[in-house]
């Protein structure tokens, strides 16, 4: 019932495909891919070049999260990438249920991100078009950043609404997660877990993918839950 979405932000890029296959292998579930402008955010990553580059190296889903304006142009080009879930924020969209409709008609499934202070108004007439809802524990940007609590009252806020609708959409949290407070953002209502530096920092030589270890012990804190 709980996904645990390592983001590659923090992994080596001098060997992103090993980093991918090992993480998966420990026991990760999906592979969360953050795609920075240095326009909608003050960084610059990754485009659909590496998505279709990784794409052949894993069965695992490929959580695309666009921190990108605008944002229309490129979701055909993720989808054709391989992307499995493409998620934007909506003040870098003009119309953000047409953005919504164009990730579903490139067969993908379609989520909204709110950073720390977007408020959850975004919800009120999409909502059951969406398959995932994004809260952001940091600002969108960097990797390693401190978790901001007053994300949990909006996740116990966006799970009301979730389980109100009766629908089946994701709730995902993205910043500053970590073995220490896994289990409290689980009992807020998180169901898949992004974590960048928790995770990729953790590498452990003698682990047989290197990252059994962290994911086990993430794994072992929401058991607890
Ligand atoms: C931040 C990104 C996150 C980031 C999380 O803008 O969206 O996915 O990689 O990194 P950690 O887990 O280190 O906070
Ligand atoms: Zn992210």
């Amino acid at each position: 019932m709980y996904r645990i979405a390592p983001s590659i932000l923090s992994a080596n890029f001098a060997k992103l495909g090993q980093e991918i296959t090992d993480v998966i292998d420990s026991g990760a579930d999906i592979i969360h891919f953050d795609v920075m402008d240095n326009h909608y955010v003050p960084n610059l990553t990754i485009g659909p070049l590496v998505c279709e580059a990784i794409r052949p190296l894993t069965d695992a889903m490929i959580d695309v999260h666009l921190m990108v304006e605008p944002v229309d142009r490129i979701v055909p080009d993720f989808a054709k990438a391989g992307a499995n879930i493409i998620s934007f924020h909506p003040e870098a969209s003009a119309h953000i249920d047409r953005t919504i409709g164009l990730i579903k008609d490139q067969g993908c499934l379609a989520g909204l991100v709110f950073n720390p202070a977007t408020p959850l108004h975004y919800l009120d007439h999409v909502l059951d078009k969406l398959d995932l809802v994004l809260i952001m524990s940091v600002n969108p940007g960097f990797g390693g950043q401190k978790f901001i609590p007053e994300a949990l009252s909006k996740l116990k806020a966006v799970r009301r609404r979730i389980d109100e609708s009766g629908k089946e959409i994701m709730l995902e949290i993205d910043g500053g997660v970590k073995t220490d407070n896994i289990a409290e953002i689980a009992r807020t209502g998180a169901d898949t877990f992004v974590a960048g530096s928790a995770i990729f920092h953790a590498g452990q030589d003698n682990d047989p993918h290197r990252y059994d270890s962290i994911v086990a012990a993430l794994r072992a804190e929401l058991d607890k839950v």
